[in-house]
């Protein structure tokens, strides 16, 4: 009766999977240098951006190109002055807009090297960059979400300053010493327009580090995610599958890390992507997923019968496929989890700063960059049950997560703090750690079934709203 009654809920809460709403904190103003760099980026417009590799031996670029540059090529040299350089091509896809968007992958990477890159389309020549690879399994990511770089019709400057405020908080996060990656929940535009993609990447820390996008529900106002991105290890075999993503794998250190298009509800596809990555990387010790959606830490009362919705069809992938540490966005409100299994506390983690081998998964959201929630929109102060840690702040969070082989400890900051305000660690002794065997429930087909009806309708209404509104966004 109980999981007939969450059916019908099911079938009720479609309507707000989409939903989104404003209130919140501006940006910080650019100052004097970003201000002289901003125009000559701007001008430039290739907007290069290099995503992870399939592996750490890789790095996959994009960068947008004339409609007549065919050829798409990334040079690659261990030396500064690009003597004995190797030359990788690719491949480009014409844009909405009329001219093209690079797409190539650099391979062949050795352990724990510095190299050296340009971009090149035609006669275009980007500047050289640099970036690194790890020599051990040890590494340190920031994770972030809900960016929200914005266009706004009536404040030409926005994208400037929502641009260097995430700048500047990538610049803190590298400050505090190696950064080897950066991730992202979701959200990282606001309208989904080509110009806040541009924006979005305008830092010169992601000259030289990996950058793992996410779509959000915002992404996909618009087209412009599509074709900005170049990921690695897509999963092209999904029956139902949003127009601007896919899922996506990748391995770094000893981590699998695995991402997921949220606004898409068809978890048959979803979980079929987790055990093609799972089957491809078994003996990677940690396993780490990125989506938009927040589960249990979502404070936000009219969301919350979409929050038990996506409790219900996402939990069984986590606990079948023991995952580690699930990274979300969407409600910008910053919470930790209890150790979950079978969507419900196992173990609580409340006053911890440190578990080893937990029985079950940790889930974590952190604040957004442009758009801090404070507790106004009828946001409230308790938070579920399942919540062992929350914190409020009207700054921009960020989150250091310093992966080993034994551990991953999470620091998390608030902008132009030199101290965490929180930390905790996850230890695992073995690579099931304390996750409990057979996370497998009689029902659970079933409600993959009704998700992926779901999925295909919502796909469907939301690609035609795609077509009909195309000219609403292109070129913006
Ligand atoms: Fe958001
Ligand atoms: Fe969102």
């Amino acid at each position: 009766m109980k999981r007939v009654k969450r059916t019908v809920g099911l079938l009720l809460c479609v309507l707000l999977l989409c939903s989104a709403f404003g209130g919140h904190v501006s940006a910080l103003e650019a100052d004097g240098a970003w201000q002289r760099y901003w125009p000559d980026y701007i001008e430039d417009g290739s907007a290069v951006y290099m995503a992870p590799g399939a592996t750490e031996s890789e790095r996959n670029f994009s960068w947008y190109a004339p409609k007549d540059a065919q050829d798409c090529r990334v040079v690659v040299s261990e030396r500064e002055d690009m003597t004995y350089a190797r030359t990788f091509t690719g491949s480009s896809v014409v844009t909405p807009e009329g001219d093209r968007r690079c797409k190539v992958t650099v391979t062949e990477l050795w352990p724990g090297k510095t190299y050296f890159y340009r971009c090149e389309s035609g006669v275009w020549r980007s500047g050289v960059y640099s970036f690194s690879t790890l020599a051990g399994k040890e590494f340190t990511a920031m994770y972030t979400t809900d960016i929200h770089v914005s266009y706004d019709e009536e404040d030409a400057a926005n994208l400037m300053n929502q641009s260097y405020t995430f700048s500047h908080v990538l610049e803190n996060a590298a400050d505090k010493g190696a950064l080897d990656l950066v991730i992202s929940a979701g959200d990282q535009a606001s309208l989904g327009y080509r110009s806040e993609y541009t924006s979005l990447v305008a830092s010169p820390v992601l000259r030289s580090t990996p950058f793992a996008l996410c779509p959000g529900n915002h992404d996909r106002k618009g087209i412009a995610y599509k074709y900005f991105t170049n990921n690695p290890n897509e999963y092209n075999r999904a029956l139902v599958h949003s127009l601007i993503a896919r899922d996506y794998w990748y391995v770094k250190g000893d981590v699998l890390f695995m991402v997921f298009d949220s606004n898409v509800g068809a978890m048959t596809d979803h979980r079929n992507f987790v055990k093609q990555a799972v089957r491809e990387n078994p003996d990677v010790k940690w396993r780490v997923a990125t989506f938009h959606h927040d589960l249990y830490g979502g404070r936000i009362p009219h969301r919350e019968s979409e929050n038990a919705l996506l409790r219900m069809i996402w939990s069984p992938i986590f606990d079948e496929f023991r995952f580690d540490l699930v990274l979300l966005g969407h409600s910008h409100y910053y919470t930790i989890s209890n150790a979950m299994f079978g969507n419900k506390t196992k173990q609580s983690l409340a006053g911890l700063d440190s578990v080893t081998d937990p029985a079950g998964t940790v889930v974590m959201v952190s604040g957004s960059i442009n758009r801090p929630r404070i507790l106004e929109d009828g946001a409230e102060p308790p938070v579920g049950e399942n919540v062992a840690y929350s914190y409020l702040t009207e700054k921009p969070i960020y989150n250091l997560l310093d992966f080993s082989q034994e551990s991953i400890t999470i620091r998390s900051y608030e902008m132009d703090s030199d101290e965490p305000f929180h930390t905790f660690t996850i230890t695992k002794t073995d690579a099931e750690g304390g996750h409990p065997a057979n996370g497998r429930d009689f029902y659970d087909p079933f409600v993959r079934l009704i998700s992926d009806i779901y999925g295909w309708i919502n796909e469907v209404v939301t690609t035609a709203r795609f077509r009909l509104h195309w000219n609403d966004f292109v070129g913006k």
